[in-house]
């Protein structure tokens, strides 16, 4: 079954929670696709987990488009939604809907996402056709003017947190990221909205769950606090290629199954 935004709202309206992880390829879209979760976000985290920039700042939509067509290509059921980087939406409505519009044809993503209480442009997207996902809390292409790595909406910020949700929805936007927010709050904000929450360092009262696929598989240099790695790849790798390096040395590689007679 392809899941559509409908899916997802169809979803919180059973009380049956979603997953949801980011994927820059096609290798991993495929794999992830085929096991069932719900939602695959090429996400601008590319940026640091894939590139290797500092943080996702630096990464441009030229850089991400190869990898939303590769996610969307091998994407069967999840629905694919596409982040908008970094400088490509937040001056109008206008370049929000160039950069939209621009992604979409060229991925062949469901959808976009983007950061922050952009109202207009949210409005003026969703007229246009466009689902886009919401993401509040802690906004990692804002990481310099939110000084740091920091929780957000604790104490008397809350109700602004909520706030902007409540506008997000009332813009047209089909389900909001909550990211680094205090669970209680996380929690209160799902009850409210009519639109699924997907939470990432939120606990465990949103809608959906989001993890970066890197962190998921332990692949990532600096796991956050708050995803938890299902396997260690990087371990797994590291011993693998020690493996064949050794195999290689000592002549056992490539043995007589692996060649031609
Ligand atoms: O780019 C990304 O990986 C994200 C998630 C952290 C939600 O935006």
């Amino acid at each position: 079954m392809k899941i559509r935004t409908g899916t997802l709202r169809g979803l919180k309206e059973k009380g049956q929670r979603f997953s949801c992880l980011t994927s820059y390829d096609a290798l991993t879209a495929k794999i992830f696709d085929s096991a069932g979760i719900e939602v695959l976000l090429v996400g601008d985290s590319a940026s640091n987990t894939i590139l290797g920039y500092q943080g996702t700042v630096p990464i441009t939509l030229e850089e991400m488009i190869p990898f939303g067509r590769a996610v969307a290509s091998a994407s069967k059921s999840a629905l694919v939604v596409f982040d908008l980087p970094f400088g490509s939406y937040e001056f109008s409505a206008e370049q929000a809907f160039k950069t939209a519009t621009a992604a979409m044809k060229q991925t062949g993503a469901a959808a976009v996402k983007l950061e922050g209480d952009k109202i207009e442009q949210i409005g003026v997207l969703v007229n246009a056709g466009i689902p886009v996902m919401g993401h509040v809390g802690f906004t990692p292409q804002s990481v310099h003017a939110l000084s740091g790595f920091k929780v957000q909406g604790r104490g008397e910020r809350a109700d602004e947190l909520l706030k902007q949700c409540l506008e997000i929805e009332a813009a047209g936007a089909f389900a909001i990221v909550l990211e680094m927010v205090p669970a209680e709050l996380a929690t209160r904000i799902s009850k409210l909205l009519k639109v699924p929450t997907i939470g990432i360092g939120a606990g465990g009262g949103t809608d959906g769950q989001i993890l970066v696929w890197t962190d998921f598989a332990g692949l990532s240099e600096k796991i956050p606090s708050f995803a938890k790695p299902y396997l260690d790849l990087q371990g797994m790798l590291q011993k693998a290629a020690q493996d064949y390096r050794q195999d290689v040395r000592d002549g056992s590689f490539p043995s007589q199954e692996q060649s031609f007679s």
